[in-house]
């Protein structure tokens, strides 16, 4: 395994990537309501990412036919878009979203919910996104990588959520994705120690229910495997001998 360190030039045009992709992501948070299809917000999304001479790192990665994964209700990640797949009151709906500027990629995601949720659903959207808080407070030079997960785990574990386990964060760069892998739950060992200019997406996937996860027939949507509902948060950040660098929240 190879953790790259970027450079200054590589960090400034992530900063970018990161920056755009945040406002793509605002464009679509706009447009969130029921009766919307999730083709329709991939398209909006697409066009927008096209708008600033960017383009989405998920279409065509490994085969994949769309700009972003938009995954509704148990829906865990990598949901392809579909005109017949409306929104409807009530929904949670997950907005995974990448793009490449000049090179670097960023990639985000944010789960919503569709006019009024319930109250579980709401807990659940806000334990995911807050547990992503949790764990990169660790995020700094010095420390161990599993640091991360460790606080992402004994946050989450507090509400009796369950941790997707089978799938990771990853580096992130000149690739969508790079190592190092970075699990969401708690680790026996250390993991590598982080260093300034290491660039990171950490992206815990939280079930309401059961951790379990599975793979449907199209070979990209993954569900939980009880049927319960799933939340899912990510940023693309940069470690510094501080605080962490959010790249793709808008400062
Ligand atoms: N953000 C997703 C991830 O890190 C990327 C999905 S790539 C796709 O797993 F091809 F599935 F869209
Ligand atoms: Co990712």
């Amino acid at each position: 395994m190879s953790v790259s360190i970027k450079s200054a030039n590589e960090i400034e045009l992530m900063r970018e990537a990161g920056r755009l992709l945040e406002l793509v992501h605002e464009e679509l948070a706009k447009n969130i309501r029921p009766g919307i299809s999730t083709w329709e917000l991939d398209q909006l999304g697409e066009k927008k990412i096209r708008s600033f001479g960017c383009i989405p790192n998920f279409l065509n990665y490994n085969g994949y036919p769309a700009s972003f994964c938009i995954s509704v209700n148990d829906e865990v990640v990598h949901s392809i878009p579909n005109k017949h797949k409306i929104l409807q009151e009530g929904d949670i709906v997950s907005i995974d979203a990448g793009l490449i500027y000049k090179g670097m990629h960023s990639d985000a995601a944010r789960t919503y919910g569709v006019g009024k949720i319930s109250p579980q659903a709401q807990k659940l959207i806000d334990v995911t996104r807050q547990s992503f808080f949790e764990g990169i407070k660790y995020a700094k030079a010095g420390n161990h990588l599993h640091d991360i997960s460790n606080a992402i785990d004994d946050y989450v574990s507090q509400f009796g959520f369950g941790i997707v386990e089978e799938l990771v964060g990853h580096g992130i760069g000149h690739a969508l994705h790079e190592d190092p892998q970075i699990p969401n739950f708690r680790q026996r060992r250390k993991g590598i120690r982080l260093m300034p200019g290491m660039t990171l997406a950490v992206e815990p996937m939280i079930n309401l229910g059961r951790p379990d996860v599975e793979w449907l027939d199209d070979d990209w949507t993954v569900v939980t495997e009880d049927g319960s509902l799933s939340a899912h948060y990510e940023n693309t950040i940069l470690i510094t001998d501080g605080e962490p660098e959010i790249l793709t929240l808008n400062r």
